[in-house]
This record gives C-alpha cells, structure tokens and sequence, in this order.
C-alpha cells in the first residue's frame, strides 16, 4: 500500500503539525501568566507531563508512516526543547521577582509572639528551692561564698578535722581523681576556704554540688547542698539556735517547732541533728498528729550542725581563744522532697516533663 495516497496517514501528519502550532503559539503566554513558582510547574506538567499535551502528540507519532516519522518526530523534539528551555527562564524570572520582592518587604518582625503561644520553661525544683534558702540567709546578712567541685583533700576532710582513715575518705565512699583530688563530698570546704583566705568576722553562705558513692531511693551520686557558717567573737550555740529558728519559719511557715538532737561530725563541737515539725501531719491548730513520714514522732530531720571545732579554727590559721562560729550544713534534694512530697529522688535528675511541669 502507497504510504502518500493513505489518507489516514496525511491526516495524522496534518493533525501533529497543527497541534504542534498551536502548543508553540501557547505554552509561553501560559508560562508567564503563572504567578508562582507551583502554579509555573503545574503548568509545565499539563505539557510535558504523563498526560500531558506534547506527550499525547507522541503518541500520534506512532500512527505516522515510518518515512514521515523523522521529520515529524523531530519537530516533536524541537518544541519540546523550546517549551523546556521557555520554563527554565519563566522559573529563574519568577525566582528574581520573589527574592526582589523579599527584599524590598518590610523587615521580619521576630519579636511577634508565636501564633500558638510556646510553652513557657520555668525553675527546676532544686532551683526554687536553693534560691529560697538562700534569700533568708541573706536577709540575716549571710553573704554568698563559692568554690571548686574537684578539691584539694586537705579542704574537702584534713583540715576539717577527718583522720586518714576515716571511712568518708575511702575510694568506696567518694569519688577520687586520678590526680589525687576528690570530688568535694560537701560543700563544708567552703568554710575552710573562706577562713584560710578571710579575717573573721565573717557570715557566710555557700550552695554547691556534692558527690557521693551513693544510690538508692533518697540518695543520688551528685546532689546539691547549703552551708552556712559565721565566726565572730563570742558566737555561742544560742546564736546558732537563733539563725535556725529563724530560718525554719521563714522557710516552713511561722511557728514550725526545731530541736536539736546531739550528733558527731569531725568539724564541730558540739555537733548535732536539727529536726523541723513534720510539714506533712501539721494540724490546723500547729500541732502534729504523727505519719508514716515523720515515722510518728512529729519532726523530720532537715539539716546538720554545730560549733566550729577549734582544731579546724587551727587549721585555717583563725585563733579559737579569740573566735568563734558556727556552721551548718543541709541537702536541697532533701528540703525540695519534704516541701512537694517527692518520694524518690531520682525524678529530680530523670528531667521528665511530666514531673517538672508540677512546680
Ligand atoms: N557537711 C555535713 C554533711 O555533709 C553537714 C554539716 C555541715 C554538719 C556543717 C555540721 C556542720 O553531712
């Protein structure tokens, strides 16, 4: 069969040219009416796309005799090269037009408050708490002493008075350095360091991180505690007494009962145990009915203390004939889980949002 005098074959050369006239009269005034770059790209696959409109003349190409096929297919090709080239321009124009129009904006506001408002971070509750034992003892006029979590042995237990083999010195009990430094086991260096480098009189109050080979429900390896110390002449354990009772009713409330209960550490003479009244079984009336907290004696256990012992005053080139002072020493972790009723320290240091979120 003649290939020419086949009708159906003109009629698809015929039907391909004019498609192809068409598109190349159209594709660029469609182009360039699209106003972003998404809308460009929707536009370029309804042509060059599966489904697109070069694509379906293609597929004509199939139907045209072989001998016309070159030629038409490479019209074809020709186009789509021009629709091609046509979109990468329309592109990069919309592009310039946007950054020119970025440009010439008003400046970004970044101090707008977030459509949905950002949940707002607050204190941990060791922060609440430190802040607010430190605030009374400043109002008593304590002021705040600093000093190093890794410490000379000799701050840390020798001149507080430990001997060598004191079971607190041991490699089981604290955390030791290769170098022979500890990781300070309380922050009573603190006192050692503020009289070695100052003159009494002096009133101090020193927070810090501890560290002890300890863990279990109410003991952490890291933990965080207060001193608080004053030498002075004529200082006497009243006075001590005294900062105490102050301090357990501006902290717990007015009227909450202290006793002190005799106990040794090597650094103070005489040493004892202050218990505040339990927090948790306190009446109306400012009685204490007795719990399962307070093991139903009324009072829980809150911090240690006593009077500077004269060997430490010795050792810190203070002399004990002249000077005087007391020291005391509290766990936060401690006041913190008294204060919320906490019953596991572990979720002070497990930062579970579910638990922080309560304070
Ligand atoms: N440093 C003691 C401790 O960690 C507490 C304390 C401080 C006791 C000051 C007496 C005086 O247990």
């Amino acid at each position: 069969m003649d290939a020419v005098s086949d009708p159906t074959v003109e009629t698809i050369e015929l039907e391909i040219t004019a498609a192809l006239a068409s598109l190349r009269e159209a594709f660029l005034p469609r182009f360039r009416a699209a106003a972003t770059a998404q809308a460009l790209r929707d536009e370029n696959a309804k042509i060059l796309g599966k489904k697109g409109e070069l694509t379906a003349i293609l597929k004509l190409l199939g139907k045209a005799p072989p001998e016309g096929r070159k030629a038409i297919g490479e019209k074809v090709n020709a186009l789509k090269q021009e629709v091609e080239s046509g979109f990468e321009s329309c592109l990069s124009n919309l592009r310039l037009r946007e950054r020119e129009a970025e440009l010439s904006a008003p400046p970004f506001d970044l101090t707008l408050p977030a459509r949905v408002p950002a949940q707002v971070g607050h204190k941990h509750p060791i922060s609440i708490v430190r802040e607010e034992v430190v605030a009374v003892f400043r109002q008593l006029g304590f002021a705040v002493f600093d000093g190093p979590e890794v410490e000379h042995e000799g701050n840390n237990f020798t001149a507080l008075g430990f001997p060598p083999d004191h079971p607190a010195t041991d490699m089981q009990d604290s955390f030791w350095t290769q170098s022979n430094h500890v990781l300070r086991t309380h922050t009573s260096n603190i006192q050692v360091r503020a009289m070695k480098s100052i003159a009494p009189p002096m009133a101090f109050i020193a927070p810090g991180t501890v560290y002890r080979r300890d863990d279990d429900a109410t003991h952490s390896p890291m933990f965080h505690q207060i001193e608080a110390f004053l030498v002075d002449k004529d200082v006497t354990l009243a006075h001590l007494k005294g900062v105490l009772a102050e301090f357990a009713e501006r902290l717990f409330g007015p009227g909450t009962p202290v006793r002190l209960r005799p106990s040794y550490f090597p650094f103070v003479e005489p040493g004892a145990e202050v218990d505040i009244g339990c927090v948790f079984c306190k009446q109306p009336n400012g009685t204490r009915a007795g719990c399962s907290l307070c093991k139903h004696t009324g009072f829980i256990e809150v911090l240690g203390c006593g009077m500077i012992h004269p060997v430490v005053f010795e050792n810190c080139g203070i002399d004990p004939e002249v000077f005087s002072g007391f020291a005391l020493g509290m766990g936060l972790e401690r006041l913190a889980m008294l204060r919320y009723g906490v019953p596991n320290i572990k979720l002070m240091f497990d930062n579970d949002p579910r638990f922080l979120a309560q304070f």
